[in-house]
């Protein structure tokens, strides 16, 4: 066997100004050239795995890839530990526990006529305008309604924390770590609040998230306080980003391919097929990570312990070593639903479910209430961590 390389070369830059489709083209190459890559941005550098194969043994070796040194790359949570993220098994089960409770096929079916009532209500305005900005004006507003829906608090608060997680993403971005840490505080003291609301005025632990994690034990002790609040100041932020970055996505997709947007306004029943298709494409995520424990090889290349390594799951989405044409959109593709847009293994995005939702019934709504609609200007792109749009501007037909 071929001894493992030890190489720190600059191979790429995560923060190249984007476009649409250039940080696929990249990472299309990175496949090929150079899968398990090094990068020297961000304080001291990390490892990036671009290719399907190897992010998935990551995901599926939790023992030695772990997520209580840094979950992102860079990193940013200095202050203080979150579960579930934080946390390896068997510490994170006790979380994900209570959480998976809460994305049931009952209780998602319950709340699909509201998430509906928020994207028609949001939607139909800028169809009476006939242009908006459907990341600026839907999918940064959207995301908070629904939130507070399902964690039963009041909108205005929801929306304060989409505006103050947004402000905190964004300074991640720029790696300013001074509002990094300040944002998340205030974060942390609205999570604080929210429990001690639910002090004042107790909930069904049944019916909310969060009296389910103060009433929860893990091996007859309850949960420790600090970890309840880490873990509701945690699901408080993770709700919100993805879904922002994502819609933007099958918009700008479906302007740039009339006959699949014709197709899903004749047959909406194809739409949950054409979401899922959209979240392999556009998965927003490139910069979760784990933090090796051992010294370990990748793709021939000696990472050690300690080093973080960030799972490019934007990448291996396309990987067509797994999926044939992976650039290309597809109906029924056979192994679709082994995407990683969701993540794999123990810290599998629990919000999959009401993620779906939430885009199944943004283009039902969209579709069904417009003849046509098409990006009328400049795209602008989010940065790495996440990957996807930031600003759509667009110009809606309504159905006559
Ligand atoms: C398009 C929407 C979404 C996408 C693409 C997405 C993606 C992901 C991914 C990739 C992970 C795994 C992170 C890792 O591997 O380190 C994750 C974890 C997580 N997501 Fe989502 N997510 C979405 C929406 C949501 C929603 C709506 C919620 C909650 C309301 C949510 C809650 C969480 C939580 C709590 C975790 C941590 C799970 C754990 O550590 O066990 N997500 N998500």
């Amino acid at each position: 066997m071929a001894e493992p390389v030890r190489d720190l070369t600059h191979d790429f830059d995560p923060l190249e100004p984007e476009t649409f489709t250039s940080a696929h083209a990249l990472y299309r190459e990175m496949r090929t050239r150079c899968p398990v890559a090094r990068s020297e941005t961000y304080d001291g550098g990390f490892w990036a795995l671009f290719r399907y194969e190897d992010v998935k043994h990551v995901l599926e070796n939790p023992a030695v890839f772990t997520t209580t040194v840094q979950n992102t790359v860079p990193k940013f949570a200095f202050t203080g530990r979150r579960p579930p993220l934080h946390l390896d098994p068997p510490e994170h089960t006790a979380y994900r526990r209570v959480i998976n409770r809460f994305f049931t096929k009952g209780r998602m079916a319950a709340l699909e006529p509201r998430v509906r009532e928020f994207a028609a209500g949001l939607l139909q305005p800028l169809i009476d305008a006939g242009k908006g900005d459907i990341a600026v004006d839907y999918a940064q507003k959207f995301p908070a309604h629904v939130f507070a829906a399902f964690f039963n608090l009041p909108t205005e608060l929801a929306e304060l924390i989409k505006e103050i997680s947004a402000e905190y993403v964004a300074a991640i971005q720029v790696v300013d770590t001074d509002n990094v840490v300040r944002l998340s505080r205030r974060l942390y003291e609205i999570a604080q609040a929210v429990i001690d609301e639910r002090h004042a005025r107790p909930m069904d632990p049944a019916e909310d998230l969060t009296s389910a994690l103060m009433a929860a034990e893990y091996e007859g002790a309850p949960l420790p306080p600090d970890m309840v609040l880490g873990c509701v100041r945690q699901l408080l932020v993770t709700g919100m980003v993805a879904p922002s970055v994502f819609i933007g996505t099958m918009f700008v997709h479906l302007s740039n391919d009339p006959d699949l947007a014709r197709l899903l306004r004749e047959r909406p029943e194809r739409i949950p097929a054409a979401v899922e298709e959209f979240l392999r494409l556009y998965g927003p995520y490139r910069g979760m990570a784990r933090t090796a424990r051992e010294d370990v090889v990748i793709g021939g290349r000696l990472i050690k312990a300690g080093e973080p390594i960030a799972l490019v799951y934007t990448s291996a989405n396309r990987d067509e070593r797994v999926f044939p044409d992976g650039e290309t959109f597809r109906f029924d593709r056979p192994n679709l639903s082994r995407h990683l847009a969701f993540g794999g293994g123990v810290h599998t995005c629990p919000g999959a479910p009401l993620a779906r939702i939430m885009m199944i019934t943004t283009l039902e709504e969209a579709l069904a209430r417009t003849s046509s609609f098409e990006v009328c200007g400049e795209i602008a792109m989010a940065r790495w961590a996440e990957w996807g749009t930031n600003s759509v501007p667009m110009r809606f037909e309504a159905r006559a």
